[in-house]
């Protein structure tokens, strides 16, 4: 991909998946944002790209406020005059608090839908007046095979991701006429390193571990002008893993 002389801003971008699609972005040409809630780490992912001849700056970012969300896309148009490509990645899955849905507190089930569903949401409206001016911009919004298939003990991850996925082709619709396409990726599981995988295998269909790059891969083609007619679609990324149980008739 080509990515000369366009500027994309990754929300999530000092996570694991988030910081790979910014790297990988970068090599690809972009000038890139590296926009997360953790500012320091974001820094420090920023800092890596441009190590590597990159071009890429940081901005700490709470997806859950719209001001905070606002100033990310104002300070970046003020830095480079324009948005090409944003990529919601910020989320996750609390996996930590996963609990059956009458056994979550009402904070937790709040926040997970703020920062995966609302945040993606709220990120998406304030980039695309600016790209609707503009005629192009390119939205990839990350959500998860949850939206698909449910997940017992995390229904407020998996209605967030659905939601994304809903609100995705949606929103496609309404700006594919300004010349802007929007689209999902929707990963299965992908292990961060030094996290437990030996079970992962066996649950895809081709018998190994999904990387971040798996994932930034799909993320740069959705970004680029190769995917130019795509338009409201959700690219699963996850081994075969959501078409079925293995082995079952
Ligand atoms: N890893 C997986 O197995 C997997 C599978 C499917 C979907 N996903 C989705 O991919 C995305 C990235 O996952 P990951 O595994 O890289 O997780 P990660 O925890 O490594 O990265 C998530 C990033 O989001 C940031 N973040 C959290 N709350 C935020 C907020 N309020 N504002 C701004 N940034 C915030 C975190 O600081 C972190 O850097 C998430 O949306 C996740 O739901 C992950």
């Amino acid at each position: 991909m080509s990515f000369a002389g366009r500027v994309a801003i990754v929300t999530g971008g000092a996570g694991y998946i988030g910081s790979t699609t910014a790297k990988r972005l970068a090599v690809d040409g972009a000038a890139v944002i590296v926009s997360d809630v953790n500012g320091e780490l974001a820094q420090s992912v920023a800092e890596e790209i441009v190590a590597d001849g990159g071009e890429a700056s940081a901005i700490e970012t709470d997806v859950r406020s719209t001001e905070s969300i606002e100033a990310m896309v104002a300070w970046t148009i003020g830095q480079h005059g324009q948005i090409d490509i944003l990529v919601t990645v910020a989320g996750g899955s609390a996996r930590e608090r996963a609990s059956t849905v009458h056994g979550s507190s009402e904070g937790v089930i709040r926040q997970v839908i703020e920062i995966n569903l609302l945040g993606a949401i709220f990120c998406c409206r304030a980039v695309v007046g600016h790209m609707i001016e503009r005629g192009a911009g390119k939205i990839v919004n990350v959500a998860s095979i949850v939206a698909l298939q449910g997940s017992a003990g995390h229904a407020d991850y998996a209605a967030a991701k659905a939601g994304v996925i809903a609100f995705s082709k949606t929103l496609a619709m309404e700006v594919a006429p300004g010349g802007i396409n929007v689209n999902c990726v929707s990963p299965g599981l992908v292990p961060r390193p030094g996290t437990r995988v030996d079970h992962i295998p066996g649950t895809n269909y081709l018998g190994r571990i999904a990387s971040a790059e798996s994932v930034s891969s799909v993320v740069s083609f959705l970004a680029s002008d190769e995917a130019d007619f795509i338009v409201g679609q959700n690219y699963v990324v996850d081994g075969g893993r959501s078409l079925g149980l293995k082995g079952s008739r």
